[in-house]
C-alpha cells in the first residue's frame, strides 16, 4: 500500500494513548482506571464512576461531596432551551431531539466553550454530566406529550432522573431505590469503553479544537448506529419478533445464513471473543428488576435465556467467539423499568457522556495531540479533461 497501512475498520490501529479504560477481549476482562468492573459496579455509584474516569483515582468522602455538590448545581438547563423542544415534531425519535439540544448547548453556555481555559474545561465536563439527564428526561416528556418535570437536586443521580421521566403533576411519585439502584448501575456498566466508535467520533471532533458540547453532539450522532448504541433497541425489537422459543432455530438459521442480512442483535463485539463482562452484570441486574416488580414470567426473556443457550452451544457462534455483549439483556431491564424502546439509545448516551468527556479531556491535555486526520486508498478515476455539457453522452 506504499505510504500507508490501509485499515478499513480500523481493526489494527490505536489512535492514542490512554490511561482511562482497559479490555482485555480474550479475557472478558474490562477496567476502569485499573478497577474492574465488576467491582465498580457492585460497590461504586456512577458519579463516583464519573469521578474516577475523570480524574483517575477513587475519591475520598471529601472529594465525593464536593463533586456530588457541584453536578448537582448544573442541573438545570436554560429556560429558553426548554422552548427548543417545541420545535421538534412529537414523534421524531427522541435521539434525533438529543443531537440538536446536546448541540445547541454550545448556543448557551459560552462561558464553557474555551478548551484553552482548564476552569473552562472543567465546568463543561461538570455541566455536560449535571444536564444530560434533564435533557434526555425533556426528550421523553416531550415525545410522550407530558409536561416537562423539573430535577430534583435532593434525589440522586439515577433516582432524580427517574422521577424526571416518571413522575407526573397530578400524583405523588415515590422513587423505588430498588429500581434507582438498577438504573444507577446500567449508567456505570455504559459509562466508558475506551476507543470505541462513538468515542473515536468525539476525538476526532474534539482534534479540530470543536467545543466540547458539540464533539458530544457528534457522538450522540455515531452512538445511534444500530451496529452500536441503536443494538439495544434493535436487540429488544429482536427479541420481540421472535415471539417465543419455539421460533428461535428459524432466526438462528437465518443469522448464520451468508445470503440473509439478519444479525443476531446484542451478540458479538469487535474487541470482545468472551463473554462482556458488563453482560454477565447486566443479566443479573435484569433478574433483580423483574423480581422487585413481581414479573414472574417475561416471555422476551425466556426467548433470550433459551437464545442464548442455543447460540452459546452453536459451531457457527462458537467458531466466530461469538457472545452476547451488553445490550443483549439491557432492553429488557429498560423496559421493565418503563422505558419504550426508542429510549433505550438514549440512556445509553447519557451514561457514555461521562466516557466522552474525560477522553476529549485526556485528549485536549495531551501535548502530543495532533488533528486526527486519515490518509486513504484512492480507487476513483485518474486524471482526465473536464467535458463541456453540450459534448457529454
Ligand atoms: N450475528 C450473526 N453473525 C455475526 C454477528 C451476529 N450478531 N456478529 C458478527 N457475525 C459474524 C459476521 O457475519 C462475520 O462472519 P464472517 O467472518 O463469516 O464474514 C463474523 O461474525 C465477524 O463479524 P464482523 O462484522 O466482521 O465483526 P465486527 O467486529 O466488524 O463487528 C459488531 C462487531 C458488534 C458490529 C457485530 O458483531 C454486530 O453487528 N453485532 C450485532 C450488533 C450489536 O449487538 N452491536 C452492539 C455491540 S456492543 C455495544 C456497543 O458497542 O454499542
Amino acid at each position: 500500500t506504499g505510504m500507508f497501512t490501509y485499515d478499513p475498520g480500523f481493526t489494527s490501529t490505536a489512535s492514542c494513548e490512554s490511561k482511562i479504560t482497559y479490555i482485555d477481549g480474550n479475557e472478558g476482562t474490562l477496567l476502569y482506571r485499573g478497577y474492574p468492573i465488576e467491582q465498580v459496579a457492585e460497590n461504586g455509584d456512577f458519579l463516583e464512576t464519573c469521578y474516577l474516569l475523570l480524574y483517575g483515582e477513587l475519591p475520598t468522602q471529601a472529594q465525593k461531596e464536593d463533586f456530588v455538590h457541584r453536578v448537582t448545581y448544573h442541573t438545570m438547563i436554560h429556560e429558553q432551551m426548554t422552548r427548543f423542544f417545541a420545535g421538534f415534531r412529537r414523534d421524531a425519535h427522541p435521539m434525533a431531539v438529543m443531537c440538536g439540544m446536546v448541540g445547541a448547548l454550545s448556543a448557551f453556555y459560552h462561558d464553557s466553550t474555551d478548551i484553552s481555559d482548564p476552569h473552562q474545561r472543567m465546568i463543561a465536563s461538570l455541566r455536560m454530566i449535571a444536564k444530560m439527564p434533564t435533557i434526555a428526561a425533556m426528550a421523553y416528556k416531550y415525545h410522550i406529550g407530558q409536561p416537562f418535570v423539573f430535577p430534583r437536586n435532593d434525589l440522586d443521580y439515577a433516582a432524580n432522573f427517574l422521577h424526571m421521566c416518571f413522575s407526573v403533576p397530578c400524583e405523588e411519585y415515590k422513587v423505588n431505590p430498588v429500581l434507582a439502584r438498577a438504573m444507577d448501575r446500567i449508567f456505570i456498566l455504559h459509562a466508558d469503553h475506551e476507543q470505541n466508535a462513538s468515542t473515536s467520533t468525539v476525538r476526532l471532533a474534539g482534534s479540530s479544537g470543536a467545543n466540547p458540547f458539540a464533539c458530544i453532539a457528534a457522538g450522540i450522532a455515531c452512538l445511534w448506529g444500530p451496529a452500536h448504541g441503536g443494538a439495544n433497541e434493535a436487540a429488544l425489537t429482536m427479541l420481540a419478533e421472535i415471539g417465543s422459543v419455539d421460533n428461535i432455530p428459524e432466526y438462528i438459521a437465518r443469522a448464520k445464513d451468508k445470503n440473509d442480512p439478519f444479525r443476531l442483535m446484542g451478540f458479538g463485539h469487535r474487541v470482545y471473543k468472551n463473554y462482556d463482562p458488563r453482560a454477565r452484570i447486566m443479566q443479573k441486574t435484569c433478574h433483580e428488576v423483574l423480581a422487585e416488580l413481581g414479573i414472574k414470567d417475561d416471555p422476551l426473556l425466556d426467548v433470550a435465556m433459551e437464545l442464548e443457550k442455543i447460540a452459546l452451544s452453536d459451531d457457527y457462534f462458537v467458531e466466530k467467539k461469538l457472545y452476547p455483549n451488553i445490550d443483549f439483556y439491557s432492553g429488557i431491564t429498560l423496559r421493565a423499568l418503563g422505558f419504550p424502546t426508542t429510549m433505550f439509545t438514549v440512556l445509553f448516551s447519557l451514561a457514555r457522556t461521562v466516557g466522552w468527556i474525560a477522553q476529549w479531556k485526556e485528549m485536549v491535555e495531551d501535548p502530543s495531540q495532533k488533528i486526527g486526520r486519515p490518509r486513504q486508498l484512492y480507487t476513483g478515476a485518474a486524471q482526465r479533461d473536464y467535458t463541456p455539457i453540450g459534448q457529454r453522452r
